[in-house]
């Protein structure tokens, strides 16, 4: 990605990762871009940089539009590495004892990561205020959005709010703001992004959200740190979020199963039919066939998860393990839950789905079926039941 004008004086000159197919665990099949920006002014300054073997393209990217060494200032909003892995060494390039403006909790976690009085580390509070000449950015701290230091920058005349992770989405492509892609093609990137990074902190992405509605921010321009900049529908990504940090139930059932002999995905199949047939949206995911950000995405906003996995080895399947577990940390609330399995001689995979789905808080509504072997026309006949007793909650939701 070259550098590009977004209005006077404000340029993205992030980079685009187009390799990247796994982000430590999430699956991105499109991707990614690590945005940074520069303000020129009376003041130049640089927010955000880019991970570590990206430093030379976004050196690249700053010399396309000025010289590097003339950067006053650094802004960081976020010390996670995918924006300050490069930091120390445009630092070093630019001057390291130029000002690296960042949040309090930024100062410790940026020294964490690099050492103590390497940098310059100023930090600054929410409501602070710095002028480039012309232009005033001002700082909210958004402590645990998603990190404890993640902080936003307004750029007050120009209205542009640079989010940091917030509204991102892993996507890189031709399109750099979102009027260039479908409504719906972005909302699935964002979507993505908001279940499988912002989900366990909704509460604070509520208040987040009901803060900007109070100080009634005009936003012209949001610039995340990751994907599509918001130039037309700032309104729309930020009235996503508000519905999805709501965690509402929704009639929709997702089905997440491993099979060994075919039995439990014979059962699955049966479950999800009768949902189906109940005009009710269902999906049905083979933990071998999906990924587990492809499953939580689907999760988010649905109103039952049914989990079915063989007995292995006194067990569930491993792959059920691990989706249970992101889940677990994942926090999605608000869901009915039910299991489903085969099992030859010990049958323990139920009851242990059972209590997983109880600690991730789902209101488990049925026992659960278990078949030995093969299910028969009886068996099928309450993976039916099951299948319409979730369709008539979802229902009365
Ligand atoms: Fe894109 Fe939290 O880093």
């Amino acid at each position: 990605m070259d550098s590009m004008k977004l209005t006077e004086g404000i340029y993205n000159v992030g980079v685009r990762d187009w390799n990247i197919r796994d982000f430590h665990g999430y699956s991105t099949h499109k991707g990614t871009t690590y945005n940074a920006f520069l303000i020129v002014d009376e003041k130049i300054v640089l927010i955000d940089t880019v991970k570590k073997e990206f430093g030379d393209k976004l050196l690249e990217n700053i010399s396309s539009i000025v010289d590097p060494k003339k950067i006053d200032m650094v802004i960081s909003n976020h010390s996670e590495m995918d924006h300050t892995g490069s930091l120390t060494r445009i630092m070093h390039f630019i001057g390291e004892e130029k000002p690296v403006l960042c949040s309090k909790l930024g100062k410790k976690n940026i020294e964490a990561h690099f050492g103590k009085d390497k940098l310059n580390l100023n930090p600054v509070k929410s409501g602070e205020e710095i002028s480039t000449g012309s232009k005033t950015l001002s700082f909210l701290e958004t402590r645990m959005l998603h990190w404890p230091d993640s902080m936003f920058t307004y750029a007050k005349e120009d209205k542009i709010l640079f989010s940091s992770d917030a509204f991102g989405q892993h996507y890189s492509g031709w399109a750099t703001f979102d009027d260039e892609l479908s409504e719906e093609e972005w909302t699935n990137h964002a979507k993505k992004y908001y279940a499988n990074i912002l989900l366990p902190f909704s509460g604070l992405v509520k208040k987040v959200i009901s803060d900007i509605e109070k100080a009634n921010l005009e936003v012209n321009m949001i610039c995340p740190d990751h994907g599509l900049i918001f130039r037309k529908d700032q309104a729309k990504i930020i009235g996503l979020y508000k519905e999805w940090s709501e965690l509402k139930p929704s009639k929709k059932a997702v089905i997440i199963y491993d099979s060994m002999w075919n039995s439990t995905r014979k059962m699955a199949e049966v479950i999800a039919e009768t949902i189906a047939d109940q005009k009710i949206d269902v999906i049905s995911m083979n933990t071998r066939k999906w990924d587990r950000s492809e499953i939580i995405t689907e999760v988010l906003d649905a109103g039952a998860v049914l989990i079915g996995s063989p007995t292995l080895n006194n067990n569930i399947f491993p792959a059920l393990s691990d989706i249970l577990t992101y889940m677990k940390g994942l926090k999605p609330k608000n869901k009915i839950g039910a299991a489903f399995g085969s099992y030859g001689w010990s049958g323990e995979a139920v009851g242990i789905l059972n209590s997983y789905m109880e600690e991730i808080g789902f209101d488990v509504v049925d026992e659960g079926i278990k078949v030995q072997y093969i299910p028969e026309e009886a068996d099928f006949e309450k993976c039916r039941n099951l299948g319409l007793k979730i369709s008539e909650q979802l229902n009365n939701l």
